[in-house]
């Protein structure tokens, strides 16, 4: 069963397509312009990272994660301004804000990665985004809250052949959790330069194989997860006050530059900070 195609300005039918298979093409979520921008400087920066190396924080398992021809980076606010435009991304917030806001009064970047497949790479094991925080998955799925939402975006054309991210529709609502099923229940989700893959936390997906010999899969991937949770990256280290002084409210939010506040429901308040306009 292929994904559904949607344009980014059809929220409604995106929202019923992801609730349906758990994640959805969402043609032109971001525009020529701007995924130009993002395609240039993350590729030049680039060649300041070998495929493999788990410089993330996760050792060894990183690198078998990752994959050993594989170039991952995240930070990616420091290597292109266009990050921060692209967190203002409209389409994705409203769908953003459809899936995380009924379980959290805010939500945050998980991570944002340029997710580069090399030549040769084999498909990355299957596995669900939403196990990152297991305990909270794992009580009462597939019904748990959604606590992640996550887009794959292509700088690219992203091809089968190239290793387009692969995904088994329907697998956010099988049974048990533990089950990742295997490689052929996958569909690829083939990308044109600024369509985006945009899938649940509980969808079984993996990266897929390159089968070129030398040609990249060139895309980058923007999650973010509810305030309540810790997200993969460390961002408010790496962008202080004064960067994020001329940026919206949204974007400071994003980058935990806002306590989290549960506005009476949802908990207690967190990430608190003795300062001013925090
Ligand atoms: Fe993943």
């Amino acid at each position: 069963m292929a994904l559904q195609r949607i344009d980014a300005e059809n929220t409604d039918d995106i929202l019923r397509a992801l609730d349906q298979d758990g994640g959805v093409i969402v043609r032109t979520l971001v525009d020529t312009a701007l995924i130009e921008t993002l395609r240039d400087d993350i590729l030049k920066a680039s060649s300041d990272y070998s495929p493999g190396v788990a410089n993330q924080g996760m050792g060894d398992w990183g690198k078998m994660f990752v994959g050993e021809n594989t170039i991952r980076f995240s930070s990616l606010g420091l290597v292109t301004p266009a990050y921060f435009q692209l967190l203002e991304n409209k389409p994705y917030q409203q769908i953003a804000d459809a899936a995380l806001l009924p379980h959290c009064s805010s939500y945050w970047v998980n991570t944002a990665q340029a997710m580069l497949i090399g030549p040769g790479s084999d498909a990355q094991i299957l596995h669900r985004d939403c196990t990152n925080w297991p305990q909270v998955c794992e009580a009462g799925w597939p019904d748990c809250p959604e606590v992640t939402i996550s887009a794959m975006i292509a700088l690219e054309e992203t091809s089968e052949e190239l290793g387009a991210t692969r995904v088994i529709p329907g697998s956010h609502r099988w049974p048990n959790i533990d089950d990742c099923g295997d490689p052929d229940m996958t569909v690829p989700a083939e990308l044109s330069p600024g369509d985006a893959l945009v899938y649940s936390g509980k969808l079984v997906h993996g990266g897929g194989a390159n089968r070129t010999t030398d040609r990249w899969r060139n895309a980058m991937h923007l999650s973010f997860v509810v305030g309540w949770l810790t997200p993969e990256e460390c961002c408010p280290l790496d962008f202080n006050a004064e960067n994020l002084s001329g940026y919206s409210d949204r974007v400071q939010t994003l980058l935990g530059h806002h306590s989290y506040n549960p506005g009476g429901e949802y908990g207690g308040g967190l990430w608190l900070r003795h300062a001013d306009s925090w």
